[in-house]
């Protein structure tokens, strides 16, 4: 079993992922990844040193931001707990609150509806403070097909999806946040030629590499995730 990107990127290469694999050395020290994306390769690669790049910088700074976060996984899920309900979002990972009459009445699209209020409001906040991951993140999760796209003003400018934050979101963020603890990650902003230059603008984190681990399943009866190790 693979890790799934808490990003639910479009393009990623989850499903390609066994192949991927296989052609990869069994044992790797240094792992350089230039189209980072969401991640979805470099969560289920084992090496000493993570060198990981995108020309999005509102990407690297969302990894950044979950790297930082890694630590404190509750204060996490406290904030952005805290952010949904003062935005009325849907959190079907804790509780389904929306209500049936609008389920019958939009059988296929009944997330986009409740959350579209919500989620057009937090977009307007967000836009006069780009600096608020913790919104940018939730943007994401509930913007159409989980997409990360500015106009050409800067702003951001995804519509509401028809998603919800739901257990796979959650139980991703778990297993993103146990992988990267610890890890020796150096985070770069460049397009991938300059990358493979040397990188001008590294964002270096954290000085102790991880011995490699094992795979296996396991599932945690804390998170009630299945997580992989
Ligand atoms: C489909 S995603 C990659 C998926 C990822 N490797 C995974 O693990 O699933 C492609 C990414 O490449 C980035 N990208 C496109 N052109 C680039 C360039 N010239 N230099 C660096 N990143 C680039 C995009 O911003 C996007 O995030």
């Amino acid at each position: 079993m693979f890790r799934r990107s808490p990003f639910f990127y479009v393009g990623d290469k989850f499903k390609i992922l066994d192949s991927v694999k296989k052609i990869f050395p069994l044992k790797i020290n240094k792992f350089i990844e230039p189209f980072l994306g969401g991640g979805t390769v470099f969560l289920n690669v084992i090496a000493n040193k993570y060198l990981l790049n995108d020309v999005n910088e509102y990407l690297i700074k969302l990894h950044k931001f979950l790297i930082e976060n890694s630590k404190n996984e509750t204060i996490f899920f406290n904030n952005i707990s805290k952010l949904i309900s003062r935005y009325k979002l849907s959190h079907s990972f804790l509780e389904d609150i929306v209500p049936i009459e609008l389920k019958n009445k939009y059988i296929k699209t009944y997330y986009a509806q409740y959350n579209k209020e919500g989620y057009n409001m937090l977009k307007t906040d967000y836009n006069k403070n780009k600096n608020d991951m913790y919104k940018l993140y939730l943007l994401v999760i509930y913007g159409f097909n989980r997409m990360l796209r500015y106009n050409s003003s800067g702003e951001y400018n995804i519509p509401v999806g028809n998603v919800d934050f739901n257990k796979n979101v959650y139980c991703a963020l778990i297993e993103y946040f146990r992988f990267v603890y610890n890890k020796n990650i150096s985070l770069y902003n460049s397009s991938a030629s300059t990358t493979a230059r040397g990188g001008p603008t590294a964002s270096r984190r954290r000085g102790a590499s991880t011995p490699p681990r094992t795979t296996a399943t396991t599932a945690t009866a804390s998170t009630g995730c299945s997580t992989t190790r």
